[in-house]
């Protein structure tokens, strides 16, 4: 099968077009022919070999149609999505034709969406929506604020949290993004910045903060929120560097809640990909209660071009790669 193998950690050019055997069926494991799959920071993270591990074939996630599946926890010939359980990380991922995923990273997705839209779901909404519902547990009314609100993640977690009735502000770094997230229904748009709980209206009054730009603003995060509030970090758009010196006595509001998601724990105790309502999404998605059309669509032979976009954040939401 052709695929595309990391020959080395660097540039965009380290993602190299070859062949390798297609997976063979292994208990326990699903192989997938795949049919789309969503370009992720991992993959550029673990290209550069910034992160702990990365398998030969890149590729966190996919969508496509089950081969085998010897467990029979899924037919064959299913829709279905995968994603983390090692993929692309400790095991083969998804930039191939296919990839073998354990059945704990498999979900049906039956939908009528096209195999691009259906692609834009699996990572980002897994993450956002546990973000939202179980680290943050957001309900309707409250006030959510979404730092990092254009990329893909931003922009999900943004539909997710407005669909569920709650108020969302917004951040961007540009003005001229205002208006797509107002489109997307964000009540009020700021501009990103470390100090945004100095500026904002109702500091002291958030009910909950998803901050994706990360260590670098989580803790001015933790300061706009109410008593009770919780703030989930879950991106490093504003970099990697971890929080030099901190010292809660002196840099932490008292009673609020820090909390952290890294979707490499779908699929294990504690984290089933079950929880996750997919099929739920794809149908809200499929009904046009929100828009999740990805903001580019590659073919399989442009991988470096879709990572060129990624590393010059004009992704401007989602990018997926079509078979
Ligand atoms: N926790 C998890 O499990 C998990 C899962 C998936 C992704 N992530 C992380 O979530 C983040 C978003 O991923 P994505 O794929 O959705 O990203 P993306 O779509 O490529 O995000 C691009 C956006 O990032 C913003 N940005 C870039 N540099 C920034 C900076 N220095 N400060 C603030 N904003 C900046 C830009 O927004 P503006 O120009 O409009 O400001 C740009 O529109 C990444 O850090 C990724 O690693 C985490």
């Amino acid at each position: 099968m052709r695929a595309i193998v990391l020959e080395k950690f660097g540039g965009i050019d380290s993602l190299v077009y070859t062949e390798i055997p297609k997976p063979e069926p292994l208990e326990g494991h699903v192989v997938i022919e795949i049919k789309a799959f969503g370009v992720n920071h991992a993959e550029m993270h673990m290209r550069r070999g910034e992160w702990a591990e990365a398998a030969k074939v890149s590729g966190i996630e996919c969508v496509g149609i089950v081969k085998s599946c010897p467990g029979g926890e899924f037919p064959v010939g299913a829709k279905v999505a995968a994603l983390m359980g090692g993929l692309g990380r400790t095991i083969n991922g998804s930039y191939a034709q296919f990839t073998r995923a354990p059945v704990s990273n498999v979900a049906l997705i039956e939908s009528d969406l096209s195999w691009a839209q259906l692609a834009a779901i699996p990572e980002t909404y897994a993450t956002a929506w546990t973000c939202l519902f179980r680290n943050l547990e957001i309900e309707q009314g409250q006030t959510v604020v979404i730092r990092g609100a254009t990329s893909s993640f931003g922009q999900a977690a943004v539909n997710l949290a407005v669909n569920a009735g709650a108020k969302v502000i917004a951040t961007t770094r540009s003005r001229e993004r205002f208006a797509k997230l107002e489109a997307l229904g964000a009540s009020r748009v700021e501009l990103e910045a470390p100090d945004l709980s100095k500026r904002i209206a109702q500091a002291k009054e958030i009910d909950a903060v998803l901050d994706l730009v990360g260590n670098s603003t989580i803790l001015d995060s933790l300061a706009m929120l109410r008593r009770g509030g919780r703030a989930c970090l879950a991106g490093w758009l504003g970099g990697l560097a971890p929080i030099a010196d901190f010292n809660p006595l002196l840099q932490m509001s008292s009673g609020v809640h820090l909390t952290f998601f890294g979707s490499f724990v779908f699929g294990t105790p504690g984290f089933p990909l079950s929880d996750v309502p997919l099929q739920a999404i794809a149908a809200d998605v499929a009904a046009g209660r929100f828009d999740a059309t990805p903001s580019r669509v590659f073919s399989f032979d442009e991988i470096h071009e879709a990572h060129r976009v990624m590393e010059a954040n004009a992704a401007n939401g989602k990018m997926v790669v079509v078979h």
